[in-house]
C-alpha cells in the first residue's frame, strides 16, 4: 500500500510516499518567512502552507513514480490550527477526488514511530523519546496507538528551551541547530546550570533558560560557544536522567529518540554511548518535522483497518 502523507502542523510544508519497501520519496519546505520574528508567526505559516502545498504533493508524487496513492494520511494535530487546516483541507480535497481512504494522523504519533523507519527499527515495546519544539514527553509504546506517557514537561519544551536561549544570545531562530553548532566548540564544564526536576520523572526547562538569561545578563557572564555548552549540557543531563530511571522502572530498554531536538549531536552521542539502555535514532533529516513520519504512522494505521471520514476535524490539542 502506497501512502501519501501530508504534514502542515508548524512551518515546515511536507509530503512524502511511504510503502512497503520504505520511504518513497521524502519533500520538505521549510518556511523562510518567519526568520525575521525569530519564531513561527501562525496567519504567515498557513499563507506559505497553502501557497507551497501543492507543489510539495505533486513533487512527493513525481519523485516516487506514481501519480494517486492508495490511501493519504494527514497531521490533524496538535499544532498552529489554521496551518492545520490548510493540509487537512487539501488531504480531504485528494482523498475524495482520487477515492481512496484517508487516515488523520497525530503528529506526536508521527514522530515517536519515525524511528521505525530505520533499518535498526525498535521492536514493541519501547520507550519513545519525543523532544520537540512543542513537546517533550516519554513514553511506553507498547503497540501502535497503546501508548502510556511516562512523563512530560511542566512547563517549556526542550526544543522551545533551545530557542529561548538562543534569543537570549542574541542569535537567530530556530536555536537549536545554532546552540548545537556552537556547543561544538564550549566547554560543557564552564558555567554550572541548574539541572531543574519537577514531579517524579517530569521535566521543567524554564528555569533553566531563566538561569541563563540571569548568567547572560550578570557581572562577568563566559563565552557565548562555553555558554552554549554548558546549556546544552544541562538539557541532556536531564533527558538522560528520567530516561534511565525510566527504564529502570519498566525494565523495558530500548529506547527511541525522535523529534527536532534528535537531531542533537550531543544527545544523540550520549544516548549511543549509554551502557544501561540501547537508543534508537532516526536520521537527523527524519527528525525535524517531515511527510515520511505522517505517511509511515498513517500506513501503520490503515494497515490494522484504520479509516477517516471526510467529516474528521483538525483538532489544534490532540493529545497522544
Ligand atoms: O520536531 P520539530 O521540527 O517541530 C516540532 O514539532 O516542534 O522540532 C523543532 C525544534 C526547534 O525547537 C529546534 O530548535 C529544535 O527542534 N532543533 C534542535 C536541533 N535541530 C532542531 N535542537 C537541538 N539541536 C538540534 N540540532
Ligand atoms: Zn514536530
Amino acid at each position: 500500500m502506497k501512502v501519501l502523507g501530508i504534514e502542515t502542523s508548524c512551518d515546515e510544508t511536507a509530503a512524502s510516499v511511504v510503502d512497503e519497501g520504505g520511504v518513497r520519496s521524502d519533500v520538505v519546505y521549510t518556511q523562510t518567512v518567519h526568520t525575521p520574528y525569530l519564531g513561527v508567526v501562525p496567519e504567515l505559516a498557513s499563507r506559505a502552507h497553502a501557497e507551497k502545498l501543492p507543489a510539495v504533493v505533486r513533487a512527493a508524487l513525481e519523485r516516487a513514480g506514481i501519480e494517486r496513492p492508495d490511501a493519504v494520511a494527514v497531521t490533524a494535530g496538535p499544532g498552529l490550527i489554521g496551518a492545520v487546516l490548510v493540509g487537512l483541507s487539501f488531504a480531504k480535497s485528494l482523498a475524495l477526488g482520487w477515492g481512496v481512504p484517508l487516515v488523520a494522523v497525530n503528529h506526536l504519533e508521527g514522530h515517536l514511530l519515525s524511528p521505525l523507519l530505520e533499518p535498526d527499527a525498535p521492536a514493541f515495546p519501547f520507550l519513545g523519546l519525543v523532544v520537540s519544539g512543542g513537546h517533550t514527553s516519554l513514553y511506553l509504546a507498547r503497540d501502535v496507538g497503546d501508548y502510556e506517557t511516562l512523563a512530560q514537561t511542566v512547563d517549556d519544551a526542550a526544543g522551545e528551551a533551545y530557542d529561548k536561549v538562543a534569543r537570549v544570545l542574541g542569535l537567530g531562530y530556530p536555536g537549536g541547530p545554532i546552540i548545537d553548532r556552537m556547543a561544538a566548540n564550549g566547554d560543557p564544564t564552564a558555567v554550572d546550570f541548574p539541572r531543574p526536576r519537577a514531579r517524579g520523572l517530569d521535566w521543567s526547562f524554564s528555569g533553566l533558560k531563566t538561569a541563563v538569561r540571569t548568567h547572560v545578563t550578570g557581572d562577568d557572564p563566559a563565552a557565548p560557544d562555553d555558554i552554549a555548552a554548558s546549556f546544552q549540557q544541562a538539557v541532556v543531563d536531564v533527558l538522560e536522567d528520567r530516561v534511565l530511571r525510566a527504564a529502570d522502572q519498566t525494565g523495558v530498554r530500548r529506547v527511541a529518540l525522535s523529534g527536532g531536538v534528535a537531531a542533537n549531536a550531543q544527545l544523540r552521542r550520549r544516548f549511543t554511548e549509554l551502557e544501561a539502555i540501547r537508543a534508537a535514532l532516526p536520521a537527523r533529516s527524519r527528525c525535524t518535522d517531515n511527510g515520511a513520519m505522517i505517511a509511515h504512522a498513517g500506513r501503520l494505521r490503515l494497515l490494522r483497518g484504520q479509516r477517516d471520514p471526510l467529516s474528521v476535524t483538525a483538532r489544534p490539542g490532540w493529545a497522544l
